[in-house]
């Protein structure tokens, strides 16, 4: 049988920080009420200009040397953001040109903060399939474009970031199981209310914004968190106890919490970047994931479970053997 296997991880933040402190001075907020409700104490923004596929750009060829491959090994590109910088072609062959790729397919993803788990499951069908041997999968956003800067209940959460896989194919490790859902009757809990086809006037004055009723969204995504968690263990007749670390979407400190108690992990068995990054969206958990690999905690054999719940709604979990 062969696997879809990580080869290597790479990540890149925007050097720009703004911490709670910094929103105190623009919104009524503070950085007492952040940290208690979410957990997030400062987010990377990117600076005028640096758009998504910059960020990307960077994450990648941090994964391909990681990987210890050339760009043009590489034989599928699958990006996934919210915030591109085109309306099209695709941040995805955007990418593909700058790393020098020809020929090989590269679409985008759009499935919000479950975008990198949509982006990773469906790479690994091509390489299950043994359509593709190396696949460089991304997520990457610029979400503080999206952010209106005077809203408190949504300016304080999301930072911008990039983080990348490359996936090969392998015989013996690699991805276990994907799981992927969506349910779109929840579309307006969690949306930007205005796109190309509605409204365009809203996004030609600058006023595509975030809204959401974060309340609202935040018990959905605690009970879905944990139904995914169940799924994942089944499909795979493992025990809670079989799962050395999770690598979850980070949203909020209290939404991963809920999910650690869920798998009875201990919080050292989790890797947090939420009070860091804030919600990077699609990017958080190839940005998290680098990070653990990179200071020695994932090791190769351990098994991981990534999960993510974002807009649509959408939702899913990757279980892969390092
Ligand atoms: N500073 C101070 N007060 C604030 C702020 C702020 N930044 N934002 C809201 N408040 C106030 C509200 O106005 C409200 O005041 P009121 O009681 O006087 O009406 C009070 O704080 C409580 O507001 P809630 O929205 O009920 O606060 P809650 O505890 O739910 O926390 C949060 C809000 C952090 C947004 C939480 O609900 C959450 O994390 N939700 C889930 C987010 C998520 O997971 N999204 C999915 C992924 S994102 C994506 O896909 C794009």
């Amino acid at each position: 049988m062969t696997f879809a296997r990580i080869a290597g991880t790479g990540s890149y933040l925007p050097d720009n920080i703004v911490t709670n402190r910094d929103l105190e001075e623009r919104v009524d907020t503070s950085d007492q009420w952040i940290r208690d409700r979410t957990g997030i104490e400062q987010r990377h923004i990117a600076l005028p200009g640096q758009s998504t596929v910059d960020l990307a750009e960077q994450a990648a060829l941090r994964a391909i040397e990681a990987a210890g491959i050339d760009a043009t090994d590489i034989d599928l590109i699958i990006f996934a953001t919210t915030t591109p910088d085109k309306v099209f072609p695709s941040c995805a062959c955007i990418l593909q040109a700058r790393l020098g790729i020809q020929g090989c397919p590269a679409f985008d993803i759009q499935a919000v903060c479950s975008g990198f788990v949509y982006a990773l499951a469906t790479a690994e069908k091509f390489i299950r399939t043994g359509t593709s041997k190396k696949a460089l999968v991304i997520g990457a956003e610029v979400f503080s474009r999206i952010l209106n800067w005077s809203d408190r209940t949504t300016c304080v959460l999301f930072g911008d970031g990039a983080g990348a896989v490359v996936l090969e194919a392998n015989e013996e490790a690699g991805i276990l199981s994907t799981h992927l859902h969506a349910d779109g009757r929840y579309e307006k809990l969690l949306h930007v209310p205005c796109g190309v086809a509605n409204d365009f006037d809203a996004v030609k004055a600058g006023q595509a914004f975030v809204e959401m009723k974060g309340n609202e969204v935040f018990k959905v995504a605690v009970n879905t968190l944990g139904q995914i968690v169940d799924e994942t263990l089944e499909a795979n007749q493992m025990q809670k106890s079989d799962i050395d670390w999770l690598v979850p979407h980070q949203a909020n400190l209290r939404i991963i919490i809920a999910t650690a108690r869920k798998l009875n992990m201990s919080m050292d068995q989790v890797v947090m970047t939420v009070n860091r990054h804030g919600n990077t969206s699609a990017a958080s958990i190839p940005l998290a994931l680098d990070e653990a690999v990179r200071d020695g905690r994932i090791k190769r054999g351990e098994v991981v479970l990534l999960e993510a719940f974002g807009g649509g709604f959408t939702w899913g979990s990757a279980l892969l053997r390092y």
